[in-house]
C-alpha cells in the first residue's frame, strides 16, 4: 500500500479521501456500519434527539443547584437544639446529590448520544509498533474531522449548546469546592484558644492579651447524665474536660500532654462550682491545632546534663521542660517520650529530638527544634505559662525567620 504521500498530494484530497485514507492505513477493517436515521427528519431521531436533551438539562440544573448549595446553604456547624441545625445537616447530603446527579445525568446523555445518534459500527485494527508519521497525523486528524461531521454535533445546535454548557457546569462541581481550600494566611480575627487565625499565633498567645494561662491535662470527661422530674438528659455542666496540673502529678522520666486553660475558665479543685459549664471552652481549647504540649519532668539526674538554648535558659521550671508536640516536619503530634533515652519521638517519619538539648532535632527528617514554652508555677502551686512561644510553632513556612 502506497504510504509516502507529498504534502502537494494530502493537499488535494477531501476529508473523506483522507478518513478512507487513514483507515485503510491503519489496517482498519470496517466490518460494518448502518446510519442510525438514513432518512432525513425521521420522529425516531427526534425522539433520540429529545432523550438526550433531557439528561443535559437535568444535569445542567443539577449543577447549578449544586454551585447554589455550595454558596449559599448555610453550612456553619450548629450544635444540637440550634435554630439552623435542620438546614446545616442537609448541607452535605445536598452537596453530594446534585453532584451526582449532574455528572451522571452528563454521563447519560453521553451513552445515550453514541447508542442512539451515531451511526452503528464494527471495526477490526492490527496492532502495530513505533512511531507516528507525518501521513498517520494527518489521517488522524481528517478521521476525527469525519467522527465530528457523522456525529451530527455540527448541526444541532442546540444540543451542541447544552453538551457544553453541561460539561463546563460539571467541570465546575469539580472545581468550586476547591474554592473552599483558599485562605488568607494573613487575615487576623479574634484571639481566642485556636489564636487569632494566623500561622503564628496558638491558645498559649493568649498570654500576651495578659490572660494567665495554667497548663491543664484533658481528663477526658463527657456529659452526664441527670434524671429529674422532666426526664432524663445529658448536661455538661460541673464536667470539666481540663484541669490544672501541679508539679508533683507528674513523676519523674514522665510525660504528660497539656493544653492552654484562661483562669476564667477553671473549674476544678477549690474553684469547682457543679453549676458551672466550662465545657465548650475547654474543648476549644483541646481543638486548638497549635495548643498541645509535652510536659516532661526529666529524671533529676538527667537534668543535669541539660543543655540550654541561649535566650531560653530560664524557660524550665526545675526539671519540668514543655516543649509543644505539633512536629517541625509536617505536623504531626511528637506523641512518644523516650524516657532511657529522653527522646521524643514523631511516629510520623521517625524524626527524634533530643529533651536534653531544647528539643534539638537528632534523627530523621525534621530540621528545626521542637518550640519551648516558658512554665513556671503560680503562688497556688499550678504550672503556669510563663509567656507565650518566642517561635512559632509547627512546620515551615515562608514568613518564619527560625
Ligand atoms: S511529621 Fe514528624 S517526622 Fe514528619
Amino acid at each position: 500500500m502506497k504510504k509516502n504521500y507529498t504534502a502537494q498530494e494530502l493537499n488535494s484530497m477531501s476529508n473523506d479521501d483522507l478518513a478512507r485514507l487513514g483507515t485503510e492505513l491503519d489496517e482498519v477493517t470496517v466490518a460494518y456500519r448502518k446510519e442510525r436515521f438514513p432518512v432525513p427528519n425521521d420522529p425516531a431521531e427526534k425522539r433520540a434527539a429529545r432523550g438526550i436533551s433531557i439528561w443535559l438539562v437535568i444535569g445542567i440544573v443539577a449543577a447549578i443547584a449544586f454551585l447554589g448549595v455550595y454558596l449559599f446553604w448555610p453550612w456553619q456547624y450548629q450544635g444540637h437544639g440550634d435554630e439552623n441545625l435542620g438546614m446545616f445537616t442537609l448541607y452535605t447530603p445536598l452537596l453530594g446529590l446534585t453532584s451526582g446527579i449532574s455528572i451522571l445525568a452528563l454521563g447519560f446523555a453521553c451513552v445515550l448520544y453514541v447508542q442512539r445518534i451515531i451511526p452503528e459500527e464494527i471495526s477490526v485494527q492490527r496492532r502495530h509498533d513505533g512511531p507516528s508519521d507525518e501521513v498517520d497525523r494527518r489521517t488522524v486528524t481528517a478521521l476525527l474531522n469525519d467522527a465530528w461531521t457523522t456525529s451530527t454535533l455540527g448541526r444541532r445546535k442546540a444540543m451542541k449548546g447544552l453538551l457544553g454548557a453541561a460539561g463546563v457546569l460539571a467541570g465546575l462541581v469539580v472545581i468550586a469546592p476547591l474554592g473552599g481550600m483558599v485562605k488568607n494566611p494573613w487575615k487576623r480575627g479574634e484571639m481566642t484558644y485556636h489564636g487569632d487565625g494566623t500561622l503564628w499565633t496558638s491558645g498559649w498567645t493568649l498570654h500576651e492579651n495578659g490572660v494567665k494561662l495554667y497548663l491543664a491535662r484533658d481528663t477526658g470527661a463527657i456529659a452526664e447524665e441527670h434524671s429529674g422530674p422532666t426526664g432524663t438528659h445529658f448536661t455538661t455542666a460541673g464536667v470539666s474536660r481540663l484541669v490544672r496540673v501541679r508539679p508533683e502529678d507528674l513523676d519523674a522520666g514522665g510525660m504528660d500532654t497539656v493544653f492552654p486553660l484562661a483562669a476564667e475558665d477553671v473549674n476544678d479543685g477549690d474553684l469547682y462550682d457543679p453549676q458551672r459549664d466550662v465545657y465548650e471552652n475547654h474543648m476549644h481549647s483541646i481543638h486548638g491545632p497549635r495548643n498541645a504540649v509535652m510536659l516532661i519532668r526529666l529524671r533529676t539526674a538527667d537534668a543535669e546534663r541539660v543543655i540550654e538554648r541561649e535566650g531560653q535558659e530560664d524557660f524550665h521550671y526545675g526539671d519540668y521542660y514543655a516543649y509543644s508536640k505539633i512536629c517541625t516536619h509536617v505536623g504531626c503530634p511528637t506523641s512518644l517520650y523516650e524516657q532511657q533515652t529522653n527522646r521524643i519521638l514523631c511516629p510520623c517519619h521517625q524524626s527524634q529530638f533530643d529533651a536534653l538539648q531544647y528539643g534539638k532535632p537528632v534523627f530523621g527528617p525534621a530540621a528545626r527544634a521542637l518550640p519551648q514554652l516558658p512554665i513556671t508555677v503560680d503562688e497556688e502551686g499550678y504550672l503556669v505559662a510563663g509567656g507565650n512561644f518566642i517561635e512559632p510553632l509547627g512546620p515551615a513556612f515562608w514568613e518564619r525567620r527560625s
